[in-house]
């Protein structure tokens, strides 16, 4: 049974949902809107989108814990997706994921405190690899030099 809360607490989350004509079955698109635009997702955004979609808060802390790529708090971790898929192989992403794990000391798909590199077989961007990608962001041609600016100005957009 669904908890509804009939407030409005987050008029950008509130106008996001309406964009999404109100559908439950959209709330992973709502939810990346939501984070686009705050940056994280707040916890009065999460009740304003149970409410404008009339599902339970409950529903959607499931959805938000399951799903790394949504952030609770500002600043939280980074994940920085790198294509390993055959196109951006031929052009370094092995380098560019060598380079990487050094720079931010951590292991590709490994846990990690402030990055997490996260290895993905393709986003669609093969004729400009090596290609990552940060917040829905993508990007092409990523040498390290590259992805280190490319992840600092990311990190701080969102703090
Ligand atoms: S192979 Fe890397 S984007 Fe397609």
């Amino acid at each position: 049974m669904a908890t509804l809360l009939n407030t409005i607490e987050d008029a950008q989350a509130r106008e996001i949902c309406r964009d999404h004509g109100d559908r439950p079955q959209e709330l992973l698109e709502i939810l990346h809107g939501v984070q686009a635009a705050h940056g994280h997702l707040t916890d009065a955004a999460l009740r304003t989108i149970a409410y404008s979609l009339n599902i339970s808060r409950a529903e959607i802390h499931g959805v938000v814990s399951f799903y790394h790529d949504y952030k609770r708090e500002k600043g939280a971790m980074q994940t920085i997706k790198i294509c390993r898929a055959e196109a951006c192989q031929a052009v370094g992403a092995n380098d560019l994921i060598a380079g990487a794990e050094r720079h931010f000391k951590t292991k590709l798909d490994e846990k990690s405190v402030a990055v997490k590199l996260e290895a993905t077989y393709c986003l669609g961007n093969c004729a400009l690899g090596p290609a990552i990608m940060i917040d829905e962001d993508l990007y092409g041609r990523v040498d390290l030099d590259r992805l280190k600016a490319i992840s600092a100005a990311h990190k701080e957009q969102s703090s």
